[in-house]
């Protein structure tokens, strides 16, 4: 098993994830997000690539089931039933639902991986789970940071890094990138206090900033969650 990760998805083209399995993380918040919804029952998740294209496929949906969510500048978009924070869905609100998202990362990063085999979402929420399931595919894995606006992030590198660090465990690890290795170091410099790590990063300076500090606490909780985010057919599921 070949373990590889990308820091931002503007390296690489689309074509580039055929036949591979993926990981997407967001941690801040999309990935977070998407892992709440499906544990509050939401039906699905469709991620998109524009605004545009999320009012077009929403419109499109029969209504009453579809609900659009999603951020813009970390704001609720006008319009959207739903903003960014993953405590907005509970299951009152998104249980039996299918969301449209879009977000300035996540959901880019996950459209331009649709073209892999096998495609799974993690948050620092889920990552056990995640590993545990990764383990017994024992296929060679790509981890996709989602990044800040195609930059580099810490968020999303240090839960890479964690991720690694969860399926060397696993004992079926043959070969290590130096993007692997670099974000290991990473999970262990910064990954003893997330939540401290969170605050003090960029992304997380500006959602404190815009009054969004409490999701950072919810982002940074560890294996709280077991449900795996798969992507098929232009939709994210649970994984049964
Ligand atoms: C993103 O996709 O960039 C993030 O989820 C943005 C955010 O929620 O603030």
């Amino acid at each position: 098993m070949k373990l590889d990760v990308l820091f931002s998805p503007v390296l690489i083209d689309e074509l580039f994830f055929t036949g591979k399995t993926t990981v997407v993380i967001d941690i801040l918040r999309a990935s977070t997000t998407i892992v709440f919804a499906l544990a509050n029952g939401a039906k699905e998740i469709v991620p998109v690539g524009t605004v545009e294209f999320a009012v077009k496929v929403s419109g499109g949906m029969f209504g009453g089931q579809t609900l659009l969510g999603g951020e813009r500048n970390t704001k609720k978009i006008e319009g959207f039933a739903l903003g960014n924070s993953p405590s907005e869905y509970t299951s009152e609100t998104v249980g039996g639902k299918i969301i449209v998202f879009y977000s300035t990362n996540g959901s880019r990063a996950i459209v331009k991986a649709k073209y892999s085999d096998n495609l799974f979402i993690c948050s620092f929420n889920n990552i056990k789970a995640l590993a545990k399931h990764l383990n017994k595919l024992n296929e060679d894995v790509i981890i996709l940071c989602s990044g800040n606006n195609n930059f580099f992030c810490l968020e999303d590198s240090v839960c890479a890094g964690m991720l690694v660090n969860e399926l060397i465990t696993g004992k079926k690890i043959n070969e290590l990138t130096d993007a692997s290795i670099s974000a290991m170091t990473l999970f262990k410099a910064f990954g003893k206090d997330i939540y401290k790590m969170l605050s003090e990063t960029e992304h997380g300076q500006l959602l404190i900033k815009n009054g969004y500090g409490e999701d950072l606490k919810v982002c940074s909780q560890l294996n709280n969650m077991d449900v795996i985010p798969f992507y098929s057919g232009n939709a994210i599921k649970v994984l049964k």
